[in-house]
């Protein structure tokens, strides 16, 4: 099971939708997806469509007190894919702080999944929180979804800073991903070089355009792979290619 975050500490960037497209084209191809929703604005189960609460959320996968088994706790969104949803956001961080280890929190909290799933995505909340850290901890893999706009560019230094200070490799970024690319607009082709000079192209992939119809199927709880197939979709599976190639 490959075990990958969706992060950046930058809000507005694409992570959920990133995180929810990149589940969906996967579980397409017949792996089977965990996603775990771990931002405290669900928006993962507001791009896919969940209308109700799930009973369990991940904060009953570790309360000590009533625990619940991942199965009780996921819901099958689509074929393929099942969604761990969050709740209670600030009592998970509270039982994070009172853990005596975080390096392997979500090793113990998410040992179920092992055999079940080809690859876990889980979606992260722009900060630096304790619970960010046990997600940087427990992935093979880090994606990270970039504006091209100046300020993104130069939050990178934090975002490896945060690593270095929590002694994880920073090899870790696998995959940084421009999104919302407007190409008729020198600000972001200049951008975009930009980052080309600071990551080579192992790292930087192929930007994602900006497309109204991404929002509009995010709104109605559908991926772009599902609410409109003539919209040009290479970015996309360029993307997925690169995610399964990391193993
Ligand atoms: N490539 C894109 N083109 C158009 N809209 C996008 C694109 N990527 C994301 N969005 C929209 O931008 C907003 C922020 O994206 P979101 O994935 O929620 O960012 P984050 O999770 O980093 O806060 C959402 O309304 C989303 O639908
Ligand atoms: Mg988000």
């Amino acid at each position: 099971m490959h075990k990958i975050a969706i992060y950046n500490n930058k809000g507005g960037v694409g992570k959920s939708t990133i995180a929810v497209h990149l589940a969906d084209a996967l579980r397409r191809i017949d792996l089977k997806i965990l996603l775990v929703d771990l931002d405290s604005q669900n928006d993962c189960s507001l791009f896919l469509g969940l209308n109700e609460e799930p009973q369990n959320t991940f904060f009953n996968l570790i309360d000590y007190r009533y625990p619940a088994d991942l199965t009780e706790c996921i819901t099958e969104i689509r074929e393929n894919l099942d969604l761990l949803t969050n709740k209670n956001y600030e009592l998970i961080e509270k039982d994070l702080h009172r853990a005596t280890r975080i390096d392997n929190f979500l090793d113990k909290a998410l040992k179920d999944a092992e055999d079940v799933y080809d690859y876990v995505i889980i979606d992260c909340s722009p900060s630096r929180s304790i619970l960010n850290s046990a997600i940087l901890f427990y992935v093979d893999s880090i994606i990270v979804p970039t504006q091209l706009e100046i300020a993104s560019i130069r939050g990178f230094s934090d975002i490896y800073n945060y690593l270095n200070e929590l002694e994880i490799s920073t090899d870790k970024i696998k995959l940084v991903v421009p999104n919302m690319f407007d190409g008729r607009t020198k600000e972001a082709q200049d951008n975009l070089e930009e980052l080309k000079s600071i990551f080579d192209e192992n790292i930087l992939t192929e930007p994602i355009n900006r497309r109204t119809k991404i929002t509009e199927a995010s709104k109605m709880g559908e991926t772009i792979f599902e609410y409109d197939t003539d919209t040009q979709l290479e970015q996309f599976y360029s993307l997925v290619e690169r995610v399964v190639k990391l193993g």
